[in-house]
């Protein structure tokens, strides 16, 4: 479980990472807590709107409480939250998530998988898989997609491993999307980690299940209010809940991070 408190961060920078997409650095306690896969809700200063915006975390600095975020601007939160300056105060409520399970990939062949906005929090993933004693950099293999040239983060990645690239439009790396960039060049894993929108996880799902794969998926890309409040995120399992007593689970809440095994995709 997720320690979570609603907190005021300082804002250190902000910039244009590639187009309508935002790389935020605060300043908070709560960079100790987080774990790659979890996330914040952040408050728009407008009260009207009281609920907070989840958005993922895209990395941390514990010892200089630094979280970093990365979002799309895609509504009036975001593109309120696209003119904060160094120096500005954001409130914040986290950490939130549950986080990608870490240990699963000890000793084996790793691929982490990413599409458009679900990029971000596989940079955390990857940078903390690369300290990890336990995880050899060549059994790290990434493959991040995205529309067009305009990517975003991939100099980053390359620090962490095997980088892969696809385009939609073929401007850059392989054409296609992330499933044909990974049988192009026969990419083979024991555990998958993968973010992105929804028919991106479903390709991820089935390609796990094609090559003997245990797959981990986050849906965020579904949640509205981040918090519980909305039922905006209900997605199908396979279980029936042990007290709702029903097969859903809410993304926020119990997810964002799942086993693809037992998800009715
Ligand atoms: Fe609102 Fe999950 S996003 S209930």
């Amino acid at each position: 479980m997720s320690k979570k408190k609603k907190i005021r961060a300082e804002v250190i920078s902000q910039s244009l990472l590639a187009e309508g997409i935002m790389d935020l650095r605060l300043r908070t306690s709560l960079a100790e807590d987080a774990n790659p896969g979890q996330f914040i809700g952040v408050y728009p200063q407008n009260k009207s709107t009281l609920l907070p915006r989840p958005i993922s975390i895209c990395g941390s600095d514990r010892e200089n409480q630094e979280l970093r975020i990365v979002y799309r601007i895609a509504g009036s939160g975001t593109a309120e939250f696209a003119l904060y300056q160094k120096g500005d105060n954001v409130d914040i409520l986290g950490v939130l998530g549950n986080g990608f399970p870490l240990d699963k990939a000890a000793g084996k062949r790793v691929l982490i998988i990413g599409g458009g906005i679900g990029v971000p929090p596989l940079l955390g993933l990857a940078k903390e898989l690369s300290e990890n004693p336990d995880v050899r950099p060549e059994s790290v293999t990434m493959v991040m997609g995205y529309r067009n040239a305009d990517t975003f983060l991939t100099d980053e990645f390359e620090n962490f491993g095997k980088l892969l690239i696809a385009t939609e439009d073929g401007s850059i790396g392989i054409k296609g999307n992330v499933i044909d960039a990974c049988k192009e060049n026969g990419v083979e894993a024991d555990v998958i980690y993968a973010c992105g929108p929804m028919p991106m996880l479903r390709g991820v799902a089935a390609y796990a299940k094609e090559t003997g794969a245990k797959a981990y998926i986050s849906l965020e890309e579904r949640m509205a209010c981040g918090v519980g409040a909305c039922l905006g995120c209900i997605c199908k399992t396979k279980d029936v809940d042990e007290h709702s007593h029903v097969k859903n689970a809410r993304i926020c809440t119990d997810g964002p991070v799942f086993d693809a095994d037992e998800l009715e995709l």
